[in-house]
């Protein structure tokens, strides 16, 4: 052994000694040559590579992991100093208007007004003639005695309205959008003649900043603590986040906004044939309150105002990086054009499931015919998922991305749809190969995974009211009210 190693050690020093400076640059100049052979040889198949639209291979954390929190934590208290209102005999009952998401909102912003307006909240009326066509009533989808009893410190709010009361005349208000303290506090004066205010429209009434910190945190604290789903809603979407977690440990939740009222109302067409465009032309057409008519999709694509289409969505995903055995769960109501739209996306990404996959048909009948409540069972499990990401930013993908941020800032990717188009075509002609293709992506996303960041105001030049609707959503990031520093405020 010894001597064995010992003349391995003496014959290798004997080489080195043997040879003079020109053999070795001999020997350096043909293992160049060898690697240059190596790399022309091979250099079809690299090409094929870049051809073939697989990214640059990404770790599992990069993939996976949620962003930084930088210790931030959830924080809906009340400050020292604040006083819940217990206003009995004045009356707020509430009409509430569009879908799950934005019903969600409109809620807890009526139990701040009702805060502010000193008045008793009657649990709200739904909407049921939107395009989702619910009959569902509040306690069908939300846990109504959780959310009297959650917040019985901040509000007063009972089941109906007091039979005495049931024929006075109500004042009926369409409360002006994005209205600040100080407009309510200045209705409070119609409870000298009225004792009970109906609210027609919920949506947007409350401001998004500038309010008092006591009342940020109330809309908090109605969000996210206090509207809890009803019972069987929680404990079936809890079960599908099981069965995912035990299918793969990990999954992507999609909001696959690819609905027919989206693309109606949104005007873009692309990817569909010329009579579903006529289709969706006429529905617009036919909707009164929605008020845009004409547009141009082929503008309205390139301006980022188009929700990716399920290819598009295909696209970004592997560009980003993720493995096609990646389990992906679509939160979506009915695909305009089926499972035909679906097929290049799940031709990449065969492991894509839908509720109606992961749950029996007895499980799902209770939900079949309300929108709603199948709405809810995607917002638990997107809620819960290890990404979420959205092809449109809607109403739902505002309210889970905010939501997301307040428990911890789980990862959102939200896909900067106007640079993308503009990616998509270029590739599509041909002006960049799928290699770089997948790194621009991959950079021009590096910041838009749900990390904390301050909420954004107004667009830069807009005026008068028109600042209050384009600042973001208070909902879709509660930072800095709701979302604390380690040392709290
Ligand atoms: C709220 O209304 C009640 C009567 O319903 C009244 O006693 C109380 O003083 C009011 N609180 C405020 C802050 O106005």
């Amino acid at each position: 052994m010894v001597n064995h190693r010992g003349w391995s050690v003496m014959k290798t020093k004997s080489i080195y000694r043997k040879q003079s400076p020109r053999t070795i640059a001999l020997y350096i100049f043909l293992l160049f040559a060898f690697s240059i052979f190596f790399f022309v040889f091979n250099a079809g198949n690299i090409e094929q590579q870049q051809i073939n639209p697989i990214s640059v291979q990404k770790t599992d954390e990069e993939l996976w992991d949620p962003p930084s929190t930088r210790g931030l934590r959830p924080c809906a208290h009340p400050k020292r100093r604040y006083k819940g209102t217990r206003g009995s005999g004045r009356y707020l009952t509430v009409n509430c208007n569009g879908g799950l998401n934005q019903m969600r909102t409109g809620i807890s912003d009526m139990v701040a007004v009702a805060h502010i307006m000193n008045a008793t909240l009657v649990i709200p009326k739904l909407d049921k003639q939107s395009f989702w066509q619910d009959s569902s009533a509040f306690s069908d989808i939300f846990d109504e005695l959780h959310f009297i009893t959650t917040l019985q410190k901040d509000v007063r709010i009972v089941k109906q309205l007091p039979k005495e009361l049931e024929l006075v005349p109500r004042a009926r208000k369409h409360f002006t959008s994005w209205s600040s303290m100080g407009y309510y506090k200045e209705m409070t004066q119609l409870w000298n003649e009225y004792q009970v205010i109906h609210v027609v429209k919920s949506d947007s009434r409350l401001a998004n900043n500038d309010l008092p910190l006591d009342i940020q945190r109330l809309r908090c604290r109605a969000m996210y603590h206090a509207l809890r789903f009803s019972p069987p809603i929680e404990s079936l979407g809890k079960e599908l986040v099981d069965r995912l977690r035990t299918q793969s440990g990990k999954y992507i939740a999609l909001h696959l906004r690819y609905e027919k009222d989206m693309l109606a109302f949104t005007g873009c067409t692309s990817g569909l044939t010329d009579a579903e465009s006529e289709e969706l032309r006429i529905m617009r057409e036919n909707t009164k309150h929605w008020k845009v008519k004409d547009i141009n999709p082929t503008e309205q694509r390139k301006g980022g105002f188009c929700p990716l289409t399920p290819k598009e969505v295909g696209m970004f995903l592997r560009a980003i990086g993720y493995p096609p055995s990646t389990l992906i769960y679509v939160a979506s109501g009915e695909i305009y054009g089926g499972d035909a739209r679906l097929s290049e996306l799940k031709s990449y990404f065969p492991n894509l499931v839908f509720k109606e996959k992961l749950a029996t048909k007895e499980e799902l009948n209770a939900f079949a015919k309300h929108a709603t409540q199948s709405a809810a069972l995607d917002y638990i499990v997107s809620l819960e998922s290890d990404v979420f990401v959205p092809s449109y930013s809607g109403n739902m993908a505002r309210a889970i991305e905010g939501h997301r941020r307040f428990l911890g800032h789980r990862k959102t990717i939200s896909p900067d749809r106007k640079g993308l188009v503009k990616l998509f075509d270029e590739l599509e002609r041909g002006n960049i190969r799928t290699s770089s293709f997948s790194e621009l992506v991959w950079q021009m996303h590096k910041n838009r995974k749900g990390a904390p960041r301050k909420r954004k105001g107004p667009s830069p030049g807009a005026k008068g009211k028109e600042r209050f609707r384009t600042e973001e959503s208070f909902y879709e990031n509660p930072y800095h009210e709701c979302i604390c520093s380690p040392k709290g405020i």
